[in-house]
């Protein structure tokens, strides 16, 4: 019988785990003994998503509900961004959870890596929640935004593109072991890592990211700063993964593999350019689709990079530093600072 890798029978008097044997997939050894540490970045990874939790209740939405309630508040296209964004992200964080825990997480057969997808897993329910707390305090008809990725092409054009991405790994008999399994799993770790959390979300996070810092829907933009802070993240722990593969099995990495996974970018990166065209089909909040566009070539060329891959884009520039800046953890320390103080107090036991 075929049982998945953690859950086998104990073997009686088996020798100690050794770094040795220790793999990121196809591995042989005790997947139940997180140590000794193979991949000390990925245990990292896990310490530093535990230092930033947060939850989407803790945000004030008040000014949030004003503005989206009055007539003047916002205009349509604002008002546009808003609703396509909330549409979007509330089950592309689903989707992505699904994929994680019912694909990924069986094939990775390293516990650190594992630890962190268990808390990455957790992060996406938050996300969820804090989509679904968005929703709910703006008074919006929920069937019209979580129904969306079946109603509005543009949207239903990028989940379609993720799903399509792990028709293998869907299928529960799947397994790894062969070199078209372990490329149909890296397929899927670039469909998942690099587009969808690392192209799909760029346009939306910008856009709302953009209206927070002229003031408006505040609430909604410190909620998804606080994703974006996670995302990026995911996405660059989906690249290690991705790389330390790559280093294990260079087999997997062939001339026409690499095609493939330049091609996936390319067509991620033009789903995400027509999703900015029908979200902004005029300028607004200071952006333009055209501007987008450029700010998603320079991100294509960045996922490029990050996997070893030639840039598609020569040239290109971001648009929006300041994108870069919310993003990166060390720049805004004190960004966490409160949050942490309080749960590491909140959570201790009290014994009197
Ligand atoms: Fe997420
Ligand atoms: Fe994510």
């Amino acid at each position: 019988m075929d049982v998945a890798a953690g859950l086998e029978e104990l073997e009686m008097g088996a020798s100690r785990v050794t770094v040795d044997e220790k793999a990121m997939i196809n591995c042989r050894a005790d997947l139940n003994q997180l140590v000794p540490f193979k991949y000390d970045w990925a245990w990292q990874k896990y310490i530093d998503g535990c230092a930033n939790h947060w939850m989407p209740q803790e945000i004030n939405m008040t000014a949030d509900v004003a503005t989206w309630k009055s007539a003047d508040g916002l205009s349509d296209d604002e008002r546009r961004i808003v609703m396509r964004s909330l549409g979007y992200f509330s089950t592309a964080d689903s989707l992505v959870a699904n994929n994680l825990v019912l694909g990924i997480y069986r094939l990775i057969t390293n516990p650190e890596a594992r630890q962190y997808l268990l808390r990455q897993a957790f992060e996406e329910a938050i996300h969820t929640h804090a989509y679904q707390y968005c929703i709910e305090s703006l008074g919006m008809d929920e069937g019209e935004v979580f129904n969306m990725y079946r109603e509005i092409p543009s949207v239903a054009k990028k989940a379609t593109w993720s799903l399509s991405h792990t028709q293998h790994l869907a299928d529960p008999s799947f397994n790894t072991g062969t070199v078209e399994a372990d490329q149909a799993l890296l397929r899927n770790l670039i469909g998942f890592y690099c587009v969808t959390e690392g192209i799909f979300f760029y346009c939306g996070f910008t856009q709302i990211l953009s209206m927070g810092r002229r003031n408006k829907m505040t609430g909604v933009a410190e909620q998804f700063q606080y994703i974006l802070r996670d995302e990026s993240m995911h996405l660059n722990f989906g690249i290690d993964v991705i790389n330390q593969i790559k280093l294990e099995n260079p087999h997997l990495w062939t001339a026409e593999f690499k095609q493939e996974a330049i091609q996936m970018i390319l067509e991620g990166t033009e789903i995400e350019i027509a999703y900015a065209r029908d979200t902004m089909p005029r300028g607004v909040l200071g952006m333009n689709s055209s501007m987008m566009e450029e700010y998603l070539h320079f991100i294509a060329n960045r996922r490029l990079t990050q996997l070893g891959l030639p840039e598609q884009f020569p040239g290109a520039q971001n648009p929006f530093p300041w994108m870069s800046e919310i993003m990166d953890l060390r720049k805004e320390k004190n960004f966490f600072e409160t949050r942490v103080i309080e749960y590491q107090t909140g959570g201790a036991l009290s014994w009197d």
